[in-house]
């Protein structure tokens, strides 16, 4: 039986040095930092949580966010000559992208270079109501190209909650996943919640990030608790993703 004293192990006690490698930090884009103040606000509290290299992933999603490396290259040089000095001597930033697959995705990866992580991961989401019926095809083709794609969050794609061999599936022909920190609460809904620790266990997950868009997920993120068996796997993940994606 569980005792009630049962001991809580908080994640924010491994983000000392973690590299985060989704986040919406980036001012005015996408429906992250509205402007340049959210986004120092949003920068200096995850600092206070240990992060010092952050990789800005705005949206590009053509229906709402249509982005590019230009507007990206922008709200990136507004976000430096806003960033005090003492700041920006601490932490480093490099700003890529969240793909969304749709149409525009399509034309992109045929006739573009893409934004990476760092090296050749290139960080991709999907509809929350169905996938594109190309997928693996979209997979293949990222990988044809050279890249290694990133699912964000599959934990949080309902239509895949029943069918752990299709999340399998997807690992097996060479899609990493990237889990959303807050999707180990229940934040995003108690089914998230389940599969999140359900992909953890089975070992699916690759990296985590935060995908921080605004202050409340940070308030969330600081009291986000699990017990001892998943915090150990959070640790390994977390220390591959900072080895993985680590600039200094
Ligand atoms: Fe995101």
């Amino acid at each position: 039986m569980l005792s009630i004293f049962t001991k809580k192990y908080f994640i924010k006690d491994l983000l000392e040095g973690f590299v985060d490698i989704h986040n919406h930090v980036l001012p005015g884009i996408d429906d992250g930092a509205k402007n340049t103040e959210e986004s120092l606000i949003l920068i200096k509290r995850l600092m206070d949580l240990g992060i010092k290299q952050f990789i800005p992933t705005p949206h590009i999603m053509q229906d709402f966010y249509p982005n590019t490396f230009e507007t990206i290259g922008d709200s990136y040089q507004e976000l430096l000559e806003a960033l005090p000095r003492k700041i920006q001597k601490d932490i480093t930033i490099n700003p890529a992208a969240e793909y969304m697959l749709d149409n525009h995705f399509d034309v992109l990866l045929e006739h573009e270079n893409l934004y990476t992580l760092k090296g050749l991961y290139v960080l991709i989401e999907m509809s929350y109501f169905q996938a594109p019926i190309n997928l693996e095809n979209i997979i293949f083709k990222l990988k044809t190209k050279g890249y290694i794609p990133v699912l964000a969050h599959p934990e949080r794609y309902s239509f895949y909650h029943n069918k752990l061999e299709y999340y399998k599936k997807l690992k097996d022909i060479g899609c990493l996943f990237q889990l959303n920190l807050l999707s180990l609460g229940d934040h995003y809904g108690k089914s998230v919640e389940k599969v999140a620790l359900n992909l953890l266990d089975e070992k699916l997950i690759d990296f985590i990030g935060s995908d921080v868009h605004n202050e409340n997920h940070i308030n969330k993120i600081t009291e986000l608790h699990v017990n001892e068996s998943s915090i150990n796997k959070l640790k390994k993940i977390i220390e591959t993703t900072n080895n993985t994606f680590t600039v200094i």
